[in-house]
């Protein structure tokens, strides 16, 4: 193999490692989440308990349920359905009902011994466009006829417009609940809370086992480090993994980006490590990885022609101590921008910059969510993804070189 060859597969096998834009299939890529995983084998097994994993955006939820579908298949009916704005309740069962193949085999008229097998789904039983809550729960029982326990993951649940969603989800997990079918449901979206997720969520309250993905720990990132890089073979200085974990927030999405570009470029240069020393040049290419939204968002809230302290701001708004809601105050985001400039700048000197994040319309808005009293107000990132993006710029442009 030429040496060209070579660098080839290994940076082929470097790209494998780690999936910066795509969830996790594969169980040996997958890292930490024991305690929800756990939770989901425990329900899928009991009847009458169906499932509500929520969280932020890139926490993580597609990847844990896509690798427990796949450890279900073996024990039971398995089907994944992502839904799109556009779903009704009828054709998110339309969907995923002809997932479920029910084959009918009857004697061909005239020929004694022959017989013909009409191959059909489950979906064919569904007389309605717009099926009712128990119409499922009949289809759902012939599953139960056919000794089979189904678990039936529904992502991106938050997507459909469709108000009556919502409510018709919960009738349906409540009936099947209170009528013991061997299906177990369990529910994928972006949430802060159940509410959102769920109407009258109450009412299936019992039924409903509620899953929240936090973001990642420390220990969970640094396993994507530790097994990506087995996986890339290569190996890496501890200093290099914590720098990345840091920069990372609780993002996974992070976590692989730029191990990604910094063991292509180990892998460019002809090594078999790396170093701490090419965490910087790993942001900097992983900067032009970043989504397109993420990176306008940043262009639109710093812009400026002007010498102005908009960058400094929101770094130290990314940089600020966060409590567990992810919400800091202003007096967090002074210290910070004293770090960040070596100046002491007193909170009137940047709450407009503040203002100007969290205004609705305004050309440099809708980056912070702001709650509570005056005087007294919280803020907070509204895309997730953004913070370890404005972290990323401060340490290229120099603006900082302790990330905290
Ligand atoms: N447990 C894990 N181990 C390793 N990598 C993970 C894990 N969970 C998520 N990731 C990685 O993190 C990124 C985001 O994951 P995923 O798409 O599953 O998140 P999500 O919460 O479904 O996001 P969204 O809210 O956008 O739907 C992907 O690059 C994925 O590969
Ligand atoms: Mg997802």
């Amino acid at each position: 193999m030429t040496s060209l060859d070579e660098t080839f597969t290994r940076r082929t096998l470097v790209m494998r490692s780690f999936s910066p834009s795509a969830p996790i299939a594969d169980k040996t890529l997958f890292a930490g989440r024991t305690e929800q995983m756990s939770t989901l084998i425990s329900i899928a097994f009991q009847n009458g308990q169906h499932a509500v994993i929520y969280g932020e955006r890139g926490v993580g939820k597609t990847s844990l349920a896509r690798v427990m579908k796949s450890a279900f298949s073996g024990s039971a009916w398995t089907s994944y359905y992502t839904c799109s704005s556009g779903d009704t309740f009828g054709s998110i069962w339309r969907n995923i009902l002809s997932d479920f193949p029910i084959s009918d085999s009857r004697p061909r008229a005239g020929f004694a011994k022959d017989t013909v097998t009409a191959t059909s789904t489950l979906a064919d039983m569904l007389r309605d466009t717009d099926p009712t809550p128990n119409e499922i729960r009949g289809v759902l029982e012939l599953l139960g006829e056919a000794d089979g326990n189904a678990v039936i993951f529904i992502d991106e649940f938050d997507r459909p417009d469709a108000p009556s969603t919502r409510s018709l989800f919960a009738d349906t997990i409540k009936i099947l609940s209170d009528q013991a079918v061997p299906v177990t449901i369990v529910l994928v979206g972006v949430a802060d809370n159940i509410d959102e997720l769920i109407a009258e969520h109450m009412s299936v309250q019992r039924a409903l086992v509620q899953i929240q993905m936090p973001r990642m720990t420390g220990d969970e990132l640094m396993e994507i480090v530790t097994q990506g890089m087995r996986s890339a073979n290569l190996g890496f200085e501890e200093e290099f993994a914590k720098q990345v974990v840091r920069i990372s927030q609780g993002l996974p999405h992070y976590t692989h980006l730029l191990c990604q570009n910094a063991g292509v470029y180990v892998v460019e240069q002809g090594r078999e490590k790396v170093h701490a020393m090419d965490f910087d040049f790993a942001v900097t290419r992983a900067l032009s990885n970043v989504s397109q939204t993420v990176r306008e968002k940043y262009h639109r809230a710093t812009f400026s022609n002007r010498e102005t302290l908009y960058r400094q701001v929101l770094l130290a708004c990314a940089m600020a101590e966060k409590d567990e809601l992810g919400t800091f105050s202003a007096p967090d985001v002074r210290d910070k921008l004293c770090e960040v400039t070596g100046r002491r700048y007193e909170i009137p000197a940047f709450a407009n910059h503040l203002t100007d994040f969290s205004s609705i319309d305004g050309a440099r808005g809708g980056i912070l969510a702001k709650r509570g009293v005056l005087r007294r107000f919280r803020y907070r990132f509204i895309d997730p993804l953004l913070p370890p993006y404005i972290l990323m710029k401060g340490r290229v442009e120099g603006l900082t070189k302790e990330l905290s």
